[in-house]
Protein backbone atom coordinates (compact mmCIF):
# COMPACT_ATOMS: atom_id res chain seq x y z
CA UNK A 1 0.00 0.00 0.00
CA UNK A 2 1.04 3.29 -1.30
CA UNK A 3 1.59 5.96 1.01
CA UNK A 4 0.85 9.61 -0.01
CA UNK A 5 0.35 12.70 1.90
CA UNK A 6 0.29 15.46 -0.59
CA UNK A 7 -2.36 16.66 -4.02
CA UNK A 8 0.50 16.62 -6.48
CA UNK A 9 1.02 13.04 -5.33
CA UNK A 10 -2.64 11.91 -5.33
CA UNK A 11 -3.03 13.30 -8.38
CA UNK A 12 -0.04 11.55 -9.89
CA UNK A 13 -0.83 8.06 -8.72
CA UNK A 14 -4.94 7.96 -9.81
CA UNK A 15 -3.65 9.88 -13.35
CA UNK A 16 -1.36 6.78 -13.61
CA UNK A 17 -3.91 4.58 -12.93
CA UNK A 18 -6.47 5.83 -15.04
CA UNK A 19 -3.98 5.87 -17.59
CA UNK A 20 -3.21 2.43 -17.62
CA UNK A 21 -7.20 1.57 -17.68
CA UNK A 22 -7.70 0.65 -14.06
CA UNK A 23 -10.63 1.72 -12.04
CA UNK A 24 -10.15 3.79 -8.75
CA UNK A 25 -12.20 3.60 -6.14
CA UNK A 26 -12.81 6.69 -3.56
CA UNK A 27 -13.10 6.18 0.56
CA UNK A 28 -12.93 9.62 2.30
CA UNK A 29 -12.76 8.65 6.23
CA UNK A 30 -11.67 11.05 9.09
CA UNK A 31 -9.80 7.65 10.52
CA UNK A 32 -10.04 5.81 13.60
CA UNK A 33 -11.41 3.06 11.53
CA UNK A 34 -13.33 0.61 12.18
CA UNK A 35 -15.43 -2.24 10.33
CA UNK A 36 -18.29 0.41 9.12
CA UNK A 37 -15.35 1.80 7.11
CA UNK A 38 -13.37 -1.24 5.95
CA UNK A 39 -16.74 -2.92 4.18
CA UNK A 40 -16.22 0.37 2.06
CA UNK A 41 -12.61 -0.59 1.29
CA UNK A 42 -13.76 -4.06 0.53
CA UNK A 43 -16.66 -2.78 -1.47
CA UNK A 44 -14.47 -0.73 -3.67
CA UNK A 45 -11.70 -3.56 -3.76
CA UNK A 46 -14.82 -5.64 -5.43
CA UNK A 47 -15.56 -3.08 -7.80
CA UNK A 48 -12.41 -1.09 -8.63
CA UNK A 49 -8.67 -2.00 -9.42
CA UNK A 50 -7.44 0.73 -7.02
CA UNK A 51 -8.46 1.89 -4.06
CA UNK A 52 -7.69 4.98 -2.51
CA UNK A 53 -8.59 5.25 1.07
CA UNK A 54 -8.28 9.17 2.43
CA UNK A 55 -7.99 9.85 6.33
CA UNK A 56 -7.97 13.46 7.33
CA UNK A 57 -9.54 14.85 10.17
CA UNK A 58 -11.48 17.88 8.71
CA UNK A 59 -11.09 20.85 10.93
CA UNK A 60 -14.22 22.88 8.54
CA UNK A 61 -16.49 20.59 9.29
CA UNK A 62 -16.36 20.90 13.27
CA UNK A 63 -18.71 22.70 14.22
CA UNK A 64 -17.42 22.16 18.14
CA UNK A 65 -13.43 22.87 18.75
CA UNK A 66 -14.08 20.19 21.69
CA UNK A 67 -15.24 17.77 19.24
CA UNK A 68 -12.36 18.56 16.94
CA UNK A 69 -9.54 18.16 19.32
CA UNK A 70 -10.77 15.24 20.96
CA UNK A 71 -11.27 13.32 17.53
CA UNK A 72 -10.00 9.79 18.07
CA UNK A 73 -6.74 9.74 15.99
CA UNK A 74 -4.89 6.45 15.40
CA UNK A 75 -2.72 6.69 12.16
CA UNK A 76 -0.63 3.95 12.90
CA UNK A 77 -3.14 1.44 13.64
CA UNK A 78 -5.51 2.50 10.96
CA UNK A 79 -2.65 1.97 8.45
CA UNK A 80 -1.98 -1.68 9.42
CA UNK A 81 -5.84 -2.62 8.25
CA UNK A 82 -6.17 -0.69 5.67
CA UNK A 83 -3.53 -3.02 3.40
CA UNK A 84 -5.47 -6.38 4.37
CA UNK A 85 -8.77 -4.79 3.53
CA UNK A 86 -7.50 -4.20 -0.14
CA UNK A 87 -6.91 -0.23 0.18
CA UNK A 88 -3.92 0.25 -2.61
CA UNK A 89 -2.96 3.95 -1.78
CA UNK A 90 -3.74 5.79 1.56
CA UNK A 91 -4.01 9.58 1.54
CA UNK A 92 -2.80 11.22 4.88
CA UNK A 93 -2.60 15.28 3.93
CA UNK A 94 -1.60 17.68 6.29
CA UNK A 95 -4.57 20.63 6.95
CA UNK A 96 -2.32 23.16 5.22
CA UNK A 97 -1.86 20.79 1.99
CA UNK A 98 -5.95 20.58 1.94
CA UNK A 99 -6.35 23.99 2.86
CA UNK A 100 -3.57 26.06 1.92
CA UNK A 101 -5.47 29.21 2.41
CA UNK A 102 -9.16 29.14 3.99
CA UNK A 103 -11.70 28.63 1.77
CA UNK A 104 -14.17 31.71 1.55
CA UNK A 105 -16.33 29.85 -1.07
CA UNK A 106 -19.61 28.73 0.84
CA UNK A 107 -22.39 25.85 -0.19
CA UNK A 108 -25.70 25.61 0.69
CA UNK A 109 -27.85 22.86 -0.05
CA UNK A 110 -31.12 24.37 0.70
CA UNK A 111 -34.04 22.13 2.50
CA UNK A 112 -31.62 19.02 2.11
CA UNK A 113 -29.46 20.80 4.73
CA UNK A 114 -31.95 23.15 6.86
CA UNK A 115 -33.14 19.31 8.63
CA UNK A 116 -31.34 16.79 11.61
CA UNK A 117 -27.66 17.17 11.20
CA UNK A 118 -27.43 20.61 8.83
CA UNK A 119 -29.92 22.29 10.93
CA UNK A 120 -28.20 21.06 14.24
CA UNK A 121 -24.18 21.47 13.49
CA UNK A 122 -24.25 25.08 11.76
CA UNK A 123 -21.64 24.73 8.74
CA UNK A 124 -21.04 20.80 9.24
CA UNK A 125 -22.18 20.27 5.58
CA UNK A 126 -20.39 23.29 4.61
CA UNK A 127 -17.08 21.85 5.41
CA UNK A 128 -17.96 18.10 4.64
CA UNK A 129 -18.90 19.66 0.65
CA UNK A 130 -15.96 21.87 0.66
CA UNK A 131 -13.18 19.00 1.76
CA UNK A 132 -15.03 15.78 -0.51
CA UNK A 133 -15.17 17.89 -3.50
CA UNK A 134 -11.09 19.16 -2.83
CA UNK A 135 -10.45 15.22 -2.62
CA UNK A 136 -12.74 14.46 -6.02
CA UNK A 137 -10.70 16.85 -7.21
CA UNK A 138 -7.40 15.57 -6.45
CA UNK A 139 -8.41 12.03 -6.74
CA UNK A 140 -10.56 11.59 -9.62
CA UNK A 141 -12.59 8.74 -8.54
CA UNK A 142 -14.12 6.32 -10.96
CA UNK A 143 -16.16 5.34 -7.87
CA UNK A 144 -16.54 6.96 -4.24
CA UNK A 145 -17.98 4.90 -1.20
CA UNK A 146 -20.22 6.22 1.80
CA UNK A 147 -21.98 4.74 4.19
CA UNK A 148 -25.39 4.90 4.86
CA UNK A 149 -24.85 5.53 8.69
CA UNK A 150 -24.67 9.20 7.50
CA UNK A 151 -27.85 9.32 5.77
CA UNK A 152 -28.28 13.39 5.24
CA UNK A 153 -24.45 13.19 4.27
CA UNK A 154 -24.94 10.97 1.19
CA UNK A 155 -28.04 12.62 0.02
CA UNK A 156 -26.15 15.93 0.27
CA UNK A 157 -22.83 14.33 -1.88
CA UNK A 158 -25.26 12.80 -4.34
CA UNK A 159 -26.54 16.65 -4.58
CA UNK A 160 -23.06 17.70 -4.67
CA UNK A 161 -22.15 15.48 -7.51
CA UNK A 162 -25.06 16.52 -9.52
CA UNK A 163 -24.88 20.17 -9.07
CA UNK A 164 -21.37 20.10 -9.80
CA UNK A 165 -21.44 17.32 -12.74
CA UNK A 166 -18.39 15.58 -10.88
CA UNK A 167 -17.65 12.92 -13.27
CA UNK A 168 -17.90 9.46 -10.92
CA UNK A 169 -20.84 7.53 -9.06
CA UNK A 170 -21.60 7.62 -5.76
CA UNK A 171 -22.03 4.37 -3.59
CA UNK A 172 -23.73 3.86 -0.91
CA UNK A 173 -23.05 0.77 1.32
CA UNK A 174 -25.37 -0.51 4.51
CA UNK A 175 -24.53 0.48 8.45
CA UNK A 176 -22.14 -2.18 10.15
CA UNK A 177 -22.87 -2.53 13.79
CA UNK A 178 -21.95 -3.79 17.16
CA UNK A 179 -23.64 -7.01 18.17
CA UNK A 180 -25.72 -5.28 20.33
CA UNK A 181 -26.82 -3.37 17.76
CA UNK A 182 -24.66 0.05 18.14
CA UNK A 183 -23.98 1.52 14.86
CA UNK A 184 -19.89 1.51 14.79
CA UNK A 185 -18.83 5.23 14.86
CA UNK A 186 -15.06 6.26 15.55
CA UNK A 187 -16.74 8.50 18.55
CA UNK A 188 -17.94 5.10 20.15
CA UNK A 189 -14.23 4.87 21.43
CA UNK A 190 -15.10 7.85 23.77
CA UNK A 191 -17.87 6.33 25.44
CA UNK A 192 -17.00 5.26 29.03
CA UNK A 193 -18.16 1.77 30.47
CA UNK A 194 -21.79 2.81 31.92
CA UNK A 195 -22.38 4.85 28.13
CA UNK A 196 -21.97 2.12 26.12
CA UNK A 197 -23.72 -0.18 28.57
CA UNK A 198 -26.51 2.45 27.44
CA UNK A 199 -25.74 2.94 23.82
CA UNK A 200 -27.44 -0.02 22.17
CA UNK A 201 -31.03 1.90 23.02
CA UNK A 202 -30.62 4.45 20.59
CA UNK A 203 -30.73 1.79 17.56
CA UNK A 204 -33.77 -0.44 20.09
CA UNK A 205 -35.66 2.75 19.63
CA UNK A 206 -34.95 2.92 15.81
CA UNK A 207 -36.31 -0.71 15.29
CA UNK A 208 -38.64 -0.23 17.33
CA UNK A 209 -39.95 3.27 15.76
CA UNK A 210 -39.20 1.39 12.00
CA UNK A 211 -42.07 -1.33 13.53
CA UNK A 212 -44.62 1.45 14.23
CA UNK A 213 -44.04 2.97 10.99
CA UNK A 214 -44.72 -0.22 9.02
CA UNK A 215 -48.18 -0.61 11.36
CA UNK A 216 -48.93 3.17 9.86
CA UNK A 217 -48.40 5.21 13.71
CA UNK A 218 -48.63 8.42 12.52
CA UNK A 219 -44.98 9.69 12.39
CA UNK A 220 -45.56 12.41 15.05
CA UNK A 221 -46.55 9.57 17.43
CA UNK A 222 -43.88 7.32 16.31
CA UNK A 223 -41.61 10.73 16.76
CA UNK A 224 -42.70 11.80 20.47
CA UNK A 225 -42.43 7.44 21.68
CA UNK A 226 -39.19 7.56 20.65
CA UNK A 227 -38.47 11.39 22.03
CA UNK A 228 -40.10 9.36 25.62
CA UNK A 229 -37.90 6.50 25.40
CA UNK A 230 -34.52 8.08 24.83
CA UNK A 231 -35.44 10.58 27.15
CA UNK A 232 -36.22 7.98 30.15
CA UNK A 233 -32.46 6.80 29.95
CA UNK A 234 -30.52 9.18 32.48
CA UNK A 235 -27.55 9.04 30.90
CA UNK A 236 -28.57 10.40 27.82
CA UNK A 237 -29.60 13.89 26.12
CA UNK A 238 -31.38 13.44 22.73
CA UNK A 239 -31.20 16.26 20.14
CA UNK A 240 -33.82 14.94 17.70
CA UNK A 241 -35.59 12.07 16.61
CA UNK A 242 -37.19 12.83 12.76
CA UNK A 243 -40.00 10.46 11.01
CA UNK A 244 -38.26 11.66 7.24
CA UNK A 245 -38.75 11.35 3.53
CA UNK A 246 -35.99 9.28 2.97
CA UNK A 247 -35.20 11.13 -0.06
CA UNK A 248 -36.20 14.81 0.53
CA UNK A 249 -35.49 14.31 4.11
CA UNK A 250 -38.33 16.70 5.11
CA UNK A 251 -40.25 15.81 8.21
CA UNK A 252 -43.15 13.79 7.60
CA UNK A 253 -46.94 14.86 8.62
CA UNK A 254 -48.26 11.94 7.09
CA UNK A 255 -47.03 8.73 5.00
CA UNK A 256 -47.06 8.98 1.17
CA UNK A 257 -47.46 5.98 -0.59
CA UNK A 258 -45.14 4.35 -2.52
CA UNK A 259 -41.98 6.58 -0.49
CA UNK A 260 -39.33 4.87 1.97
CA UNK A 261 -38.74 7.00 5.20
CA UNK A 262 -35.93 7.40 6.99
CA UNK A 263 -35.79 7.34 11.11
CA UNK A 264 -32.82 9.80 12.19
CA UNK A 265 -31.50 10.40 15.78
CA UNK A 266 -29.07 12.23 17.61
CA UNK A 267 -28.27 12.08 21.03
CA UNK A 268 -25.39 12.60 23.35
CA UNK A 269 -23.85 9.98 25.48
CA UNK A 270 -21.45 10.61 28.25
CA UNK A 271 -20.45 13.85 26.84
CA UNK A 272 -20.03 12.03 23.45
CA UNK A 273 -22.74 12.45 20.20
CA UNK A 274 -23.58 9.64 18.25
CA UNK A 275 -25.80 9.78 15.39
CA UNK A 276 -27.92 6.53 13.85
CA UNK A 277 -30.72 6.12 11.28
CA UNK A 278 -32.44 3.14 9.74
CA UNK A 279 -34.89 3.22 6.83
CA UNK A 280 -38.02 1.29 6.02
CA UNK A 281 -38.39 0.80 2.79
CA UNK A 282 -41.88 1.72 0.98
P1 LIG B 1 -16.11 9.26 8.87
O1 LIG B 1 -17.05 9.55 9.99
O2 LIG B 1 -14.73 8.77 9.17
O3 LIG B 1 -16.81 8.21 7.94
C1 LIG B 1 -16.20 7.82 6.73
C2 LIG B 1 -17.22 7.00 5.95
O4 LIG B 1 -17.52 5.81 6.68
C3 LIG B 1 -18.54 7.75 5.76
O5 LIG B 1 -19.03 7.54 4.44
C4 LIG B 1 -19.43 7.11 6.81
O6 LIG B 1 -20.81 7.17 6.50
C5 LIG B 1 -18.92 5.69 6.80
N1 LIG B 1 -19.26 4.99 8.05
C6 LIG B 1 -18.97 5.39 9.31
N2 LIG B 1 -19.49 4.51 10.20
C7 LIG B 1 -20.12 3.56 9.49
C8 LIG B 1 -20.86 2.37 9.83
N3 LIG B 1 -21.05 2.01 11.08
N4 LIG B 1 -21.37 1.63 8.82
C9 LIG B 1 -21.19 2.02 7.52
N5 LIG B 1 -20.51 3.10 7.15
C10 LIG B 1 -19.98 3.86 8.10
O7 LIG B 1 -18.06 10.79 7.19
C11 LIG B 1 -16.94 11.26 7.34
O8 LIG B 1 -15.92 10.57 7.96
C12 LIG B 1 -16.56 12.63 6.84
O9 LIG B 1 -17.68 13.48 6.90
C13 LIG B 1 -15.97 12.62 5.39
C14 LIG B 1 -17.00 12.12 4.37
C15 LIG B 1 -14.71 11.75 5.34
C16 LIG B 1 -15.57 14.07 5.00
O10 LIG B 1 -14.66 14.59 5.87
Amino acid sequence: MQILTTAAGLQAYTEQARRAGHRVGLVPTMGALHAGHLQLVQAARAECNEVVTTIFVNPTQFNNAEDFRLYPRVPEADAELLGPAGCTALFVPSVEEIYPQPAVLRFDFGALERVMEGAHRPGHFNGVATVVSKIFHMARPHRAYFGQKDWQQVAIIRQLVADLSFDLEIVACPTIREADGLAMSSRNRRLDAAARAAAPLLYQVLVAAAAQVRQGVSPAQVQAEAEATLAREPLLTPEYVEVADAQTLQPLVEYQPGRAVVLCLAAHLGGVRLIDNVVVDA
